[in-house]
């Protein structure tokens, strides 16, 4: 009995050994425009997004994109549809990915923009210094997102995902931006974002 385990037991880790291998070597090897054709289908080829409530990425800052992407591989930030796409990238597939993304233009979606709102929003986001972080012109900077032209209805979703602290992971010095805001203060902002 012993004999035989000692037998069996190298040939065993051998063979799960280089299964792992294979997999690790499958994964990493997955070449870069193969990868920005899965994120595509949703975020949209060129980076801007023509599906309802998925944010468009082309123009966000660099940092921020490979920060989400961390903070979603390693379940910090829980987006179920996105968990097959993130779970097996390495640091760099997250570098070459947020490079990629940071270098394509911000385009507004065709969503109808309120022009009223859009000037009530300006009016709120001065109270609450949004471009303090976001910049006056809403291009976002480090870890902090592009809001302009973003589409309309995923902002109204992350705003309301701050405010009631529905996000997980979420950064909390913006759920204290929009402390107290009701849903219509909420959606004007999404329309002055995505009219910058
Ligand atoms: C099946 C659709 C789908 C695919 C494929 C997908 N995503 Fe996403 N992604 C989403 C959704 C939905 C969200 C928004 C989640 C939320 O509401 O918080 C998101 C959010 C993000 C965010 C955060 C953006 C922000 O403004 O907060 C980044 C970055 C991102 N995705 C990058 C990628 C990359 C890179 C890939 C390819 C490796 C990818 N996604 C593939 C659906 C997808
Ligand atoms: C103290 C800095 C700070 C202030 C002030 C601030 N934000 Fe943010 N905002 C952030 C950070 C950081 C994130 C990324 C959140 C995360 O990582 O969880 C963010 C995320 C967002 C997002 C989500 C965008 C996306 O693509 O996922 C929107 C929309 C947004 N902010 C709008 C606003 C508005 C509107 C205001 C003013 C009412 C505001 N922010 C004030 C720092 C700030």
């Amino acid at each position: 009995m012993d004999w035989e385990l000692r037998q069996w037991r190298p040939l065993v880790f051998g063979l799960a050994a280089a299964v792992v291998a294979g997999c690790a070597a499958f994964a990493q090897g997955m070449p870069l425009a193969e990868r920005i054709e899965q994120c595509g289908a949703c975020h949209g080829d060129d980076g801007n997004s023509r599906l309802e409530k998925i944010p468009s990425l082309a123009g966000q800052p660099e940092f921020f994109v490979a920060n989400q992407l961390i903070l979603m591989r390693e379940g910090v930030r829980r987006v179920e549809a996105m968990e097959p796409f993130v779970k097996d990238l390495t640091d760099p597939d997250i570098e070459a990915l947020a490079k990629h993304y940071a270098g394509l233009e911000a385009r507004r979606s065709d969503e109808p923009l309120n022009e009223a709102m859009a000037k009530r929003g300006a009016e709120i986001a001065a109270t609450r210094h949004c471009a303090s972080c976001h910049r006056p012109d809403l291009a976002g900077q480090d870890q902090m997102p592009r809001v302009a032209r973003q589409r309309i209805d995923y902002m109204i979703e992350a705003l309301k995902s701050f405010r009631d602290n529905t996000r997980s992971g979420a950064d909390t010095a913006m759920s204290a931006a929009v402390y107290g805001l009701s849903d219509a203060d909420l959606e004007a902002l999404a329309h002055y974002g995505a009219s910058r």
